[in-house]
């Protein structure tokens, strides 16, 4: 129980630290809420700043969800995949709703890479090759971030009789598809109606 509450506030005050918003405000002194999409997030960066600062975001970003998940499985020494599935769920969180910048923050696609990745690793690298040509084909980011979250649960279950992975992360998969359909809702609107931003494009 230590264990669980020590990484699930740890996963949440880590992935409340913004990494495209503090970028953005030391190189270019703007919030990056207000500029491009409004997402605090490595597509908007690269949107606003180009792409090697959206790379750090992006790899920051994953590291968010990395780091609580791997403490959790080295605390409980893997016996309990409630802890880790929580630890990442909250960075997730914090990601989205950051305790330091007003509960602003982005959609959680690059911090939920970095939990699924250490957690359902063959699952999240399938719906990720397919989420990485989509965004190739299409130019846009938004579908692949859907596509990636929505195929992950599946490939996990798909996978699950011969990888046995533990239900909680699953469960996991589902919540988060379904926490990353709600906070793309405005892009799937634009989507829908072929308005979405594209890569390389300047932004409406
Ligand atoms: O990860 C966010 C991405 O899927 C969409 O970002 O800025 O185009 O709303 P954005």
């Amino acid at each position: 129980i230590v264990s669980l509450i020590a990484t699930v506030l740890f996963g949440y005050l880590l992935g409340s630290v913004s990494f495209s918003y503090i970028i953005a405000k030391k190189i270019k002194k703007i919030d990056i809420r207000s500029e491009g999409s409004g997402n605090a997030g490595a597509t908007n960066t690269l949107r606003v700043l180009g792409i090697g600062p959206a790379i750090c975001v992006l790899l920051l970003d994953v590291a968010k969800g990395v780091a609580p998940a791997l403490l959790a499985i080295a605390l409980t020494n893997g016996d309990y995949p409630l802890v880790p599935a929580l630890a990442g769920l909250a960075a997730i969180l914090g990601h989205n709703w950051p305790i330091y910048f007003g509960f602003r923050g982005g959609k959680g696609v690059a911090t939920s890479i970095g939990v699924v990745a250490t957690l359902l690793f063959l699952p999240a690298l399938c719906a990720g090759i397919v989420a990485i040509l989509s965004i190739v084909f299409t130019k846009y980011v938004s579908l692949g971030s859907l596509l990636f979250a929505v195929l992950t649960p599946i490939a996990a279950l798909i996978m699950l009789p011969f990888f046995h992975y533990p239900l909680e992360y699953i469960y996991l998969a589902v919540l988060l598809a379904i926490l990353s359909l709600w906070r793309h809702r405005t892009n799937m609107g634009r989507l829908i109606a072929g308005t979405e931003n594209k890569l390389g494009k300047k932004h409406a």
